[in-house]
């Protein structure tokens, strides 16, 4: 096996002004006033990739993901450190780092194919697979800019394995196209692999890392805190976002009413052994309050995966401290963190209060079913 990309102690800064004066007038009289600020975007991250192998990159926002990949790809120039590439390399930036808008979608075509150092002849034999693969041909000839951001996967995708790259770059962007799309995309990525291409995969997806990685580098806060075995790098990924998850209130109707402690069990639920969770509803005043607790569960990527009924928990609140219980008797999740919003509504379904993001439990799946639930069907032959 070879290193097709060998990243040595990179790292990159990025220098961000304050503006300390805010009128125009003053900014046009003092206009070095402010402050600038060094930010490390990427701390010393070093590592290497082989022939053949697929590393996917978990990291929450702002992890340094995007920056360490334009660095790979040469958008960036490292601040430190060294890349050396083998082979080369197409990639999927984020939206909007890879076409000029103003062109047409055939213009941006031929010249990402110069940029790779495709002859316009080579561009001219393959055009075709890529129009057919991006399944946009009404729109080649329409300026990006008035792409939508699934067609703009679309062409990016189809540019990109169509120019027989050795090492093909992919940030997160397969997240919008449509579901048939990304099925199209994996399937190519498959393909790929089998050809003996490397690949570096940024996704939040979980079930998507352990499909197509055979390695899982995760980045947090610009220093890379794992690189190893997929299983390994998940549930490190994992314990990070459930640290570091967010917890703020979102609209409280009543000002007097506050959710305010909330208590899950530690560590990862399993499947079948359910959970219990305590909520402390806090009325500040002598009212009293009647109506549905309510609570929604969600998956990282933003998907509903439950909503309770909102007629169907009746709770009184009282002055002082109210407690309140939710029994899963058991979690019908695959492997993954789910967050919880909770609230109270009114008969009348005004929110009394709100918690976005109260609480996020850990489910650990070892099954090898994938997706979300866990239906536990059994299939026999009839
Ligand atoms: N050109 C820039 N100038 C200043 N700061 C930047 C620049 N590009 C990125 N950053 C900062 O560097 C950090 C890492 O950003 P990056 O885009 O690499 O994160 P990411 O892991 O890709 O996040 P996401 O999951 O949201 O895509 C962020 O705090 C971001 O604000
Ligand atoms: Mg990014």
């Amino acid at each position: 096996m070879t290193i097709v990309i060998d990243v040595e102690e990179v790292s990159k800064q990025f220098k961000i002004h304050h503006e300390r004066s805010q009128s125009l007038k003053e900014r046009l009289l003092h206009p070095k006033s402010g402050s600038t600020e060094v930010f490390d975007a990427l701390q010393d991250i070093s590592f290497r990739v082989s022939t053949n192998e697929t590393v996917g990159i978990l990291g929450h926002n702002g992890s340094g993901k995007s920056t360490l990949l334009k660095c790979i790809c040469g958008v960036l120039q490292p601040t430190s450190g060294e890349i050396r590439l083998r082979g080369n390399l197409a990639a999927l930036l984020e939206l909007g780092a890879g076409f000029q808008t103003e062109l047409s979608g055939r213009d941006n075509v031929y010249l990402y194919g110069a940029m790779l150092g495709l002859s316009k002849r080579h561009v001219d034999a393959i055009f075709d697979d890529i129009v057919a693969f991006s399944e946009i041909e009404h729109f080649i000839d329409t300026q990006v800019k008035f792409y939508s951001s699934g067609m703009y996967v679309r062409l990016a995708f189809a540019v990109a394995v169509n120019v027989d790259p050795d090492i093909l770059v992919v940030d997160e962007v397969l997240a919008v196209g449509d579901e048939r799309f990304q099925a199209k995309c994996v399937d190519k990525i498959r393909t790929f692999q089998e050809e003996g291409r490397s690949i570096l995969l940024v996704t939040h997806q979980a079930d998507q890392v352990r499909a197509l990685c055979d390695r899982a580098i995760v980045l947090d806060g610009g220093l890379m805190i794992a690189n190893g075995p997929v299983q390994d790098s998940l549930r490190i990924f994992r314990e990070h976002l459930l640290e570091d998850a967010v917890f703020h209130d979102r609209i409280g109707h009543q000002a007097d009413v506050a959710i305010d402690s909330i208590t899950t069990p530690s560590g990862s639920f399993d499947v079948r052994s359910g959970a219990g969770i305590h909520f402390d509803v806090n009325v500040s005043s002598q009212s009293a309050y009647s109506g549905n607790f309510m609570m929604e569960i969600f998956t990282r990527g933003g998907l509903l995966v439950s909503r309770s009924d909102a007629h169907a928990s009746p709770v009184n609140l009282k002055p002082g401290l109210n407690r309140i219980g939710i029994d899963l008797p058991q979690i019908p999740l695959l492997d993954g963190v789910y967050d919880l919003n909770v609230g109270v509504v009114d008969h009348h379904g005004t929110v009394i209060a709100w918690k976005e993001q109260a609480a996020s439990i850990q489910v650990t799946y070892n099954g090898r079913e994938g997706g979300i639930v866990e239906l536990g069907a059994s299939i026999r032959q009839l």
